[in-house]
Formats: structure tokens, C-alpha cells, sequence
């Protein structure tokens, strides 16, 4: 299961943009070695240095980079250069350019701007793949393949339409399957050939539900063909490295879950809005991805990217306060990562990213507060090398899904000013992650067997089997903890019929009837009926969406307070075979979910990663067959506290269980 001997420390390089100054590039080997970096990524955009004219490739200077950078202990993760092309590609071969839904070509420009269904591109991008698994598949210092960069849009030419019929054909197989899955019916919409089908524009199609699915699988099937595509010419070229394409936070063009299944690592970009709100709130909004990605192959992970400081895109680019790069990284390791890198290593000198941070600034020297926090936390990280040998265990998971977050979304009703998905699925998670345990983030398909709690916030669209697999893990003695406005639709996106949550209603003892939507700023309340545990007896506000829910076999815990359906079941319980089936009805204040999350885990007897932490100290566990590693972190401006056991070995941080701000603590106690 692991990763590399090491935590992998570094980042983005782009020494191409310097060949003309071999004075920076020795320098920078010199520095990279000042801040304890280990492994840089190298070529991520350098199709146009590496190959300046058509079947002209000129990769000496990549050698000598990663020969150099070898010779002084780093090592390199290769990328193949496809997320941006030369214009010399475009120019010759225009149905390269992507485009738009509206059916308008981009002209050459920024990245990412590619067709990925272009025979031209896939030829032109094998062609330089092959070259470079021949000129590097040997090489020991190239640990990994970094496929093109952060995936993502979509292509509308005639290339992908005709791709997308063929997708449809191999799918549906009739056109009246079509027309029955997509409902087309409605509005005089029915398909009387394939031909016919268009992907979604703004000037055709955008309210046939099912095309606008099916539109966005095909997208996500497609770009997991590119990936193929590519590493496939990575293993022509006689490359054997493993392979990554490294993924955006809560991106929603694609479906990470299929294309996690093309590479033999996960890794992902991490850049948190630090200290624009509540720094607690963004550390763990930061952490549910972590989890999600690391649940993506249930396998360590690499933080791909993040920044040293600030970064050149967000509305306000705040500076991380002293601190935060240390946690970060080690919060990245906390959750299963075998690596923590920055982009970039050195700042460039001009265009978008000019003022993005860097280790390396312009003033270019290491007495700098960003490289002594960097060098300090690369010199901590090698001091925590035996945590790689540590998986992460969870006892409870929350269950997330693309694919029905994508038909939710785009649903007419009940709410379009927003249903709030991720902020409710957020508060789920983070209600998990304070009774102190590690939390898995899984895509609906995952196994759900081995969890204590499996929370399901949410989850509009079932598939054929999503009720059977909930049903088999209540009835085998797991505890559901289900949200409203789930089993609605099929996958689809038809609505199932004959009472939702589809094929759950036994289980969870109760039957949709109506939702109500919420203007923003209006509340209704919960307040405990008879009999609500201790814990759970005091009132919550809840907004945006309201259910109203009839009762079976389930009983009530807490009730709506305000408006006709004050009275109403608002939190029921339900048991079930060997189990229990939670419901919610409501997107409920946080602090319903913290307390609820809280009884149910005390009633299972569930332990907390460490005893007696101040209750904003977020705690995660990385368990070996000997040793268990606990870390411990404070993400706010003030000192928090914890309790640490005596047998505890500290690895990082203070003895005294005091934590200043933002600051960590890991730990590592032996197995009995
Ligand atoms: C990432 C991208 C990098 C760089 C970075 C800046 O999304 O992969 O190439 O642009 O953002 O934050």
C-alpha cells in the first residue's frame, strides 16, 4: 500500500521558463536542497521546449534538469506536457481547439483548451508520450507520471458528437430506449434516429434531464479515454513508473470516481480559502477532500499542489499566516497523503502566475519567511518518514455522489436559488469528524460493510441497486444516518414511483410526502418531541429545505416547530434487522448534526483518536501493524489544549499539551 519510503516533499519546477539562465537553475538546486525538498514535478507545460517543431524533440535540457536535480537527492515526478499545446499544433490542426456549447471554436490561447476526442491531438500527444516513456522509463530518478494537469471541460465539435452517439448507442442501444430513460415526450421531444441527438446548448437543448446526464458521463468517459490513451503511450514507450493526474477540490465537470480507476494514484490540488472566514470551518473543508481522495483508491495519496503562501486567483489573495503551511502539510499526511507539495518551487516572471507564491521568490534568496516555514516543515517531514508505513482506518463514512449532485443540480424545483448540497453534506462530515474519529468520503458505488456509520446526506439519485446495498448494511447491524431529499430519482434521473426514499421506506420506517423550500435568512425550527434523547433536547433551526415525512414503523425524535407542519417528524429513528436507520428531514443548523452525530456515536461506544482535546482541535489517526500515529492540529489564532497519554512518544510539537496557534501535534504510541 505505500506510496515511497518517504513523504514526498516539493512541488511544480518549471525550469524551462530559465533556460537562459543556468546561474538560477544551479541556484535553485542549491536552495531546494536548503528547504529539505526531495522531488520536484517537472514538464507539466513544456510541450513547447520539449518539442518546438513538429517531430523536432528537444529533450536534453530536461535531462540534464532531472540528471542534476538526481545527483543532489531530488527526485522527479514527469509530466506528460498535454494540458497545454504549442501553437504550432493548433495552427496545423485546428480541430485541436475546443468547442464551446454554443458552437463556437476558441482560437488558440490559455490551457486546457484542447478537443480530447481529436484524433490530430491524440496522435500528436502519443507521439510525444512514446518519446518520453523511451527517454525517462529508465531513468531512477523518475518515481512517477504526472498525466497532463487538472483535467477538466468539455468539447462540443463535430468530433465529440459523433462520439457521444456512439457513446449513447453502446449504452441505450434503441432509440426508443432513449426516449423512454430521457422522457422525451414531454414537450414534443421524442428522437426518431441517433443522428438526431445534439449534445446540451444554450441555442437547443438544456432541459431534457436525462440528455444533460448522459452528456455529462459521456464528458467524464471520454477524458478517462484520454487518460487511457496516454498511458498507454507511456507503456509503448516502455515506461513501468506508476501513474497520477492530479484532481481539483469539489471540481463538478467530472466524476472522479471513473477516473480514479485509470491511474494507480490519486493525487489533488490544494488551495483552501484560509483566513477568510472561520479558519476551523476551511481546515476542514480542506480535510473532506483529503478523505474523498484518499477513499477514491482506498490508498495513500499525494497532495499534488498547494501554495507556500498566497495564491494569484481567489477574489482576495490573503497570505497564509505563519503556521499554516506546516499544518497543511501535515494535514495532508494526517489523512493519508504520502506527500505535501507546493506550486510552484520558483516564481516565474511574468503572466498569470507572476504573484502566485512560490519557495523561491523573485528576491530569490532563502532568508525569507515563506522558505524558512517551508524548510521547516521539510525538515519535520523527514523526521516523520515511519507514518508511511500507516494507513488510515475510519469507523464512520459519509457517502457523496457525482453523478447525483449532477442531477440534483440541474433539477427545476424545489429550490433553484441553491439546495446547498456540499454545505450540507459539509456539516454531516464535520458533525462526524467531532466525536474525534476518522471519516471516510466515498462515491456512492463503494462498499459500505465495514463502517460503524454510514451517514448519507442527501443522496438524490439511486441506482437499481443502492437501496438493496443500504437495506443489506442496516439489516446486518449497521447504523444509517440518512438526510432528506433522497431516492428520488433513478439514474436516469426519472423519478421513482411508488414512494421514496426508493425502496427505503421499510428500512427508515417513514415515507416522503412534500418538501417545503425556504426563502435564504427563513428558518423552521426543531424541537424535541417525547421521549428525545438527552443530548438531542434542546431546539435547532433548520432552513432552505424542509420534508415532510409520514411515519410507518419510525419514531420520532425531534418535531418542526414553526408554520402548518409544526408537529411534524423532523429526526426519526428507525430499527431495523440488526440495525438502525437514522433519518433527518431537514437541512438542519451544524449543531444538530454535532450532537446527533454525537449521541449515535456514544451510544456505539465509539472512541475518540484522543481524550480530553479541546473540542476545535481536529484529531486524526494513520494506524501500522505496531505503532498508531495521531495528529493532533490547531488551525485557529488561538492556543487550544490537549491531554497527551503517557505512553505517547511525540514526534512533532510540544511536550506539554499545549498547542500554540495554528500548530500541530503527532504522536505515536506502540500496539499492545
Ligand atoms: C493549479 C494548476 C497549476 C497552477 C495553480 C495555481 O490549479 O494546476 O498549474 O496554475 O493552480 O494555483
Amino acid at each position: 500500500m505505500k506510496l515511497f519510503s518517504e513523504i514526498l516533499f516539493g512541488g511544480d519546477y518549471n525550469p524551462d521558463q530559465w533556460l537562459d539562465r543556468p546561474d538560477i537553475l544551479r541556484r535553485d538546486v542549491e536552495l531546494m536542497r536548503e528547504a529539505n525538498i526531495n522531488t520536484v514535478t517537472l514538464g507539466v507545460f513544456s510541450w513547447a521546449a520539449l518539442e518546438p517543431s513538429e517531430g523536432t524533440f528537444t529533450f536534453s535540457w530536461l535531462e540534464d534538469v532531472i540528471g542534476n536535480l538526481y545527483d543532489n537527492g531530488i527526485r522527479t515526478i514527469l509530466a506528460t506536457p498535454s494540458g497545454a499545446r504549442p501553437r504550432w499544433l493548433a495552427a496545423k490542426y485546428p480541430e485541436v481547439l475546443r468547442v464551446n456549447a454554443d458552437r463556437t471554436r476558441n482560437l488558440f490561447g490559455e490551457r486546457h483548451n484542447h478537443c480530447c476526442t481529436s484524433p490530430a491531438y491524440r496522435e500528436k500527444v502519443h507521439a510525444i508520450d512514446v518519446r518520453l516513456a523511451e527517454a525517462f522509463a529508465d531513468n531512477p530518478a523518475v518515481i512517477l507520471w504526472h498525466i497532463s494537469n487538472e483535467l477538466g471541460g468539455e468539447c462540443h465539435c463535430d468530433l465529440c458528437q459523433d462520439a457521444f452517439r456512439k457513446w449513447l448507442k453502446e449504452r441505450y442501444e434503441t432509440i426508443d430506449e432513449i426516449n423512454h430513460a430521457w422522457w422525451t415526450a414531454f414537450w414534443s421531444h421524442q428522437y426518431t434516429s441517433f443522428e438526431q441527438i445534439e449534445s446540451p446548448s444554450p441555442s437547443g437543448d438544456m432541459g431534457v434531464h436525462g440528455l444533460n446526464l448522459a452528456w455529462k458521463r459521456f464528458n467524464t468517459d471520454q477524458t478517462a479515454d484520454f487518460l487511457k490513451h496516454e498511458i498507454a503511450a507511456l507503456r509503448e514507450g516502455g515506461a513501468e513508473q506508476p501513474t497520477t493526474t492530479n484532481f481539483m477540490a469539489d471540481y463538478t465537470g467530472l466524476d472522479y470516481s471513473v477516473l480514479a480507476r485509470e491511474i494507480d494514484y490519486v493525487s489533488w490540488d490544494s488551495y483552501p480559502f484560509w483566513h477568510c472566514a472561520d479558519d476551523y470551518q476551511t481546515a476542514v473543508e480542506a480535510e473532506m477532500q483529503h478523505d474523498f481522495m484518499r477513499c477514491l483508491k482506498n490508498k495513500p495519496f499525494l497532495m499534488m499542489e498547494s501554495s507556500p503562501s498566497s495564491v494569484n486567483w481567489h477574489e482576495v489573495s490573503r497570505l497564509k499566516r505563519p503556521g499554516i503551511v506546516m499544518n497543511a502539510c501535515l494535514q495532508a499526511v494526517a489523512h493519508g497523503a504520502d506527500s505535501a507539495q507546493f506550486f510552484q518551487i520558483r516564481q516565474g516572471r511574468g503572466n498569470s502566475e507572476k504573484f502566485h507564491g512560490a519557495v523561491i521568490d523573485h528576491y530569490g534568496g532563502e532568508d525569507t519567511r515563506v522558505f524558512r516555514e517551508v524548510s521547516m516543515t521539510g525538515a519535520v517531514l523527514k523526521g516523520l518518514s515511519e507514518v508511511t508505513r500507516a494507513e488510515v482506518k475510519a469507523p464512520a463514512a459519509v457517502v457523496i455522489s457525482m453523478e447525483s449532485r449532477w442531477a440534483m443540480e440541474d433539477a427545476q424545483g424545489p429550490r433553484n436559488a441553491g439546495l446547498g448540497y456540499m454545505a450540507h453534506v459539509l456539516k454531516v462530515y464535520r458533525a462526524l469528524r467531532e466525536c474525534g474519529i476518522n471519516v471516510d468520503v466515498l462515491d456512492a458505488s463503494h462498499s459500505f460493510e465495514s463502517y460503524r456509520i454510514l451517514a448519507v446526506p442527501m443522496l438524490y439519485m439511486f441506482r437499481k441497486d443502492t437501496a438493496t446495498r443500504l437495506q443489506a448494511y442496516t439489516e446486518a447491524g449497521g447504523t444509517l444516518v440518512m438526510t432528506c431529499w433522497s431516492g428520488v430519482v433513478n439514474e436516469d434521473d426519472l423519478c421513482w414511483l411508488g414512494g421514496t426514499p426508493h425502496d427505503l421506506t421499510d428500512v427508515l420506517g417513514l415515507r416522503f410526502e412534500e418538501i417545503d423550500a425556504l426563502p435564504d435568512g427563513a428558518h423552521n425550527h426543531f424541537f424535541p418531541a417525547d421521549g428525545a434523547p438527552s443530548g438531542l433536547d434542546r431546539a435547532y433551526f433548520c432552513g432552505r429545505l424542509c420534508e415532510l415525512v409520514a411515519l410507518s414503523t419510525a419514531k420520532p425524535l425531534m418535531v418542526y416547530g414553526d408554520d402548518f407542519y409544526s408537529g411534524y417528524p423532523a429526526v426519526t429513528v428507525n430499527s431495523y434487522g440488526k440495525g438502525n436507520a437514522w433519518y433527518v428531514a431537514a437541512d438542519a443548523e451544524q449543531k444538530l448534526f454535532s450532537d446527533l452525530m454525537r449521541h449515535i456515536s456514544r451510544r456505539l461506544g465509539i472512541q475518540p483518536i484522543l481524550e480530553g482535546a479541546q473540542k476545535d482541535v481536529l484529531l486524526s489517526l494513520r494506524s501500522a501493524k505496531d505503532a498508531e500515529y495521531i495528529f493532533a492540529q490547531n488551525f485557529s489564532s488561538d492556543q487550544r489544549r490537549i491531554v497527551l497519554p503517557e505512553s505517547a512518544e511525540v514526534l512533532h510539537g510540544q511536550t506539554n499539551g499545549v498547542m500554540p496557534p495554528y500548530s500541530s501535534v503527532v504522536l505515536r504510541t506502540e500496539k499492545a
